[in-house]
């Protein structure tokens, strides 16, 4: 079992296939994807041996992530195989669901478990000042597809954003009502590219808590392969509320996943600059050689990350490590 200097286990491996992005979310890519032709993106033979290698030290659980993973054309073959893989317990996407509609049934077929797609605003005008596309009804669209097809989970992920979302959830919380799914409130995290945007726009998540708490939302027990998110449920609710609060205190002492990057570097945080260059060890259908230097660069994961310090603050933009 993979396990680090301060008794951390990991679970769950999220697993960037692209750094490409067709949207312009504000506080991640506000002037859109730029393209540089020199990225050599994992393989499906890359992205197999990888799955095997972290399934056979106790990963259970992988995220495929992006940029936008849908990009690829062998999105559905990459869900499949990692399904496949031994000890893969369950087989996620985080996707900004721009064709959510026409790509969900060969999701389906691949085997997906989990859906998580970003909405950041329920108002079509805003949805289009964010992201920079007027996509907002027929994301909604495929969401209810997914609800419809039954057999897997599907969160909505919203970045809290004073100018846009702010504390006011009455919106969400009425769609809730009859909606099955889980919706995560994301506090904006910052990083190189967006520090103005973020001392504009951030909003804590602790005043949405309380309110959940005093309107009757109760806590969800989690398990071990389950996301950053304290989750509520309430009775007369179909859906579910969760909290991401990473400027919390205690947000990393339950870190139970390690990432990859889109060109197959291990980062041992979100927030770690410096990836480890897994490539050469990905060349062989021998995976030892893999696993062992996995274990060797996890003595290297630190307790915590360093939003907290506010001098430095993250420097990195998420599209490339998929959140
Ligand atoms: P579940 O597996 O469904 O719980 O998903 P998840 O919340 O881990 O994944 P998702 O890709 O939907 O990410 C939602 C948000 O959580 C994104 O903004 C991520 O950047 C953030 N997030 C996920 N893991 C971490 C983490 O380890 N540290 C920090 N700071 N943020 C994270
Ligand atoms: N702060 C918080 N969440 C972010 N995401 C991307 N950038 C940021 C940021 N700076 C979120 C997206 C998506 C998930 C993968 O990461 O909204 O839901
Ligand atoms: Fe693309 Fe996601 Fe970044 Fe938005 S947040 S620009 S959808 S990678």
């Amino acid at each position: 079992m993979l396990t680090d200097n301060f008794g951390r286990k990991f679970y769950y491996l999220r697993l960037s296939i692209t750094d490409v992005c067709n949207f312009s979310c504000s506080y991640c890519l506000p002037d859109g994807y730029q393209c540089d032709n020199d990225r050599k993106f994992l393989t499906l033979p890359e992205i197999t041996r990888l799955a095997s290698a972290f399934s056979s030290m106790g990963t259970e659980k992988i995220r495929i992530t992006g940029g936008e993973p849908s990009l690829r054309k062998d999105l559905p073959e990459i869900i499949a195989r990692c399904k496949q893989t031994p000890g893969i317990k369950k087989v996620a996407i985080t996707s900004n669901g721009y064709k959510l509609p026409e790509h969900l049934p060969a999701w389906l077929d691949a085997g997906i478990d989990a859906i998580n797609i970003s909405i950041d605003t329920l108002d079509p005008r805003q949805f289009h000042a964010i992201t920079g596309h007027d996509k907002l009804k027929h994301i909604l669209k495929g969401i209810d597809m997914a609800v419809a097809a039954g057999n897997t989970t599907v969160k909505v992920n919203t970045v809290l954003m004073r100018e846009y979302n702010g504390y006011d959830i009455a919106s969400y919380l009425a769609w809730l009502k009859d909606t099955p799914i889980t919706l995560r409130f994301i506090e904006l995290m910052q990083t190189g590219d967006n520090k103005e945007f973020f001392d504009a726009q951030h909003v804590q998540g602790s005043r949405i808590k309380q309110n959940l708490i005093l309107d009757g939302w109760l806590p969800v027990i989690n398990d071990k392969a389950a996301g950053p998110a304290q989750e509520f449920y309430h009775p007369d609710y179909a859906g579910k509320v969760g909290l991401i609060m990473p400027y919390s205190k205690d947000f990393c002492n339950t870190c139970n996943r390690l990432r990859i990057s889109a060109i197959g570097k291990l980062h041992l945080c979100l927030f770690t600059e410096q990836g480890l260059s897994l490539k050469d060890y990905l060349q062989t259908d021998d995976v030892e050689p893999l696993k062992a230097a996995i274990s060797n660069m996890l003595t290297d994961k630190k307790q915590t990350h360093f939003l907290h310090d506010k001098l430095t603050g993250a420097t990195k933009n998420l599209a490339m490590l998929g959140g």
